[in-house]
């Protein structure tokens, strides 16, 4: 039986339908009724909070394998840190970490906590693959969708810092056979898209599927930091975005590698296909109306 958590979220839900597809047992571990209630059909459903251990231990009862995923959170470190005990306490086999790029070399924001949970993970001596993924290709129209469909335009400090963003479809497909162990045992994937790509080079090309101009407007760091403040969102939040911003303004996000082909056996998803398929979500609010 695998068991994939965090299956109401953007990646465990990608997990999910790709195991249902490839494997036989596969029960979907939620913390809500109100998601748990969404769950696609050839699953088993188990609700459970990573904070109540009892409840976990619930879920885990007669798994053999374990995907770990977690919202991108301060509490992240102890709350995936009681399913990686849980997980031991129940005599999993085999563990799938979804980490960060940066885990391995940047001891800030988000890939310093997901470092703390690979070393945690690690130390228990349980049979376990790492999954270190670059920006997802979503981020684009979760990110700079609604700015672009209001002003025609989306702003950033990266200067020509350029990614490699990925498709979540292809991070679950590799998930799932990485879920298998065998030889994914042991190992550490860092995930990149094929392309690697800068804001302005990003620009063009959503101008191009959706029609209409879009450009990219490099603002200073403070004046991101204000604007992402006054759209409310938490301090500790737009501290930790705009550390990793640095990271990837540091190149950290622009390697591209035949890994995530080989891994998935088929081409990844590529940007141009990615904004082809949301050209719609780039357009004005009538339009996407
Ligand atoms: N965005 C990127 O480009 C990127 C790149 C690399 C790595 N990552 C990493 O990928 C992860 C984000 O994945 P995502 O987009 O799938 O996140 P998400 O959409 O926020 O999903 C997180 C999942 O975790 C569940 N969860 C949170 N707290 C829980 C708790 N106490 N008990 C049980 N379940 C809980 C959520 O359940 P509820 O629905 O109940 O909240 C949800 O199902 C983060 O760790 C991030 O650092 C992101």
């Amino acid at each position: 039986m695998i068991l994939i958590t965090g299956a109401s979220g953007s990646v465990g839900k990608a997990v999910l339908q790709e195991a249902i597809r490839k494997a036989s047992k596969v029960r979907a571990m939620y913390r809500s009724k109100e998601e748990a209630a969404k769950a696609p059909s050839g699953c088993e459903v188990r609700l459970a909070d990573y904070a109540d251990k009892q409840s976990l231990g619930k879920a885990l009862d007669g798994v053999t394998s374990v995907f770990v995923v977690c919202s991108p959170i301060p509490q992240l470190v102890e709350l995936e840190s009681n399913v990686v005990d849980g997980c031991k306490e129940s005599g999993v086999k085999h563990v799938v970490l979804n980490s960060a790029l940066g885990a391995g070399d940047y001891p800030k924001s988000f890939p310093g906590w997901h470092r703390k949970v690979e070393d945690k993970l690690k130390a228990t001596g349980m049979s376990c693959t790492i999954l270190r993924p670059n920006g997802f290709l979503q981020n684009i129209v979760a990110y700079n969708a609604p700015s672009i469909r209001s002003q025609g335009a989306f702003f950033a400090a990266m200067g020509d810092a350029k990614v490699s963003y990925l498709d979540i479809g292809d991070i679950a497909a590799v998930a799932v056979k990485a879920l298998q162990g065998g030889a994914h045992s042991g190992k550490t994937y860092e995930l990149h898209g094929p392309e690697a790509i800068s804001d302005q080079e990003l620009a063009k090309r959503i101008s191009r599927v959706a029609g209409r101009a879009v450009n990219y407007v490099d603002i200073p760091e403070s004046a991101q930091r204000e604007a992402m403040l006054g759209l409310g969102m938490p301090e500790w939040q737009v501290t930790a975005l705009l550390e990793l911003q640095q990271y990837y303004k540091q190149g950290g996000g622009a390697k591209t590698d035949g890994l995530l082909k080989a891994l998935i056996e088929r081409q990844p998803v590529t940007l141009d296909q990615y904004l082809t398929a949301n050209a719609r979500e780039f357009r004005d609010q009538a339009a996407s109306a």
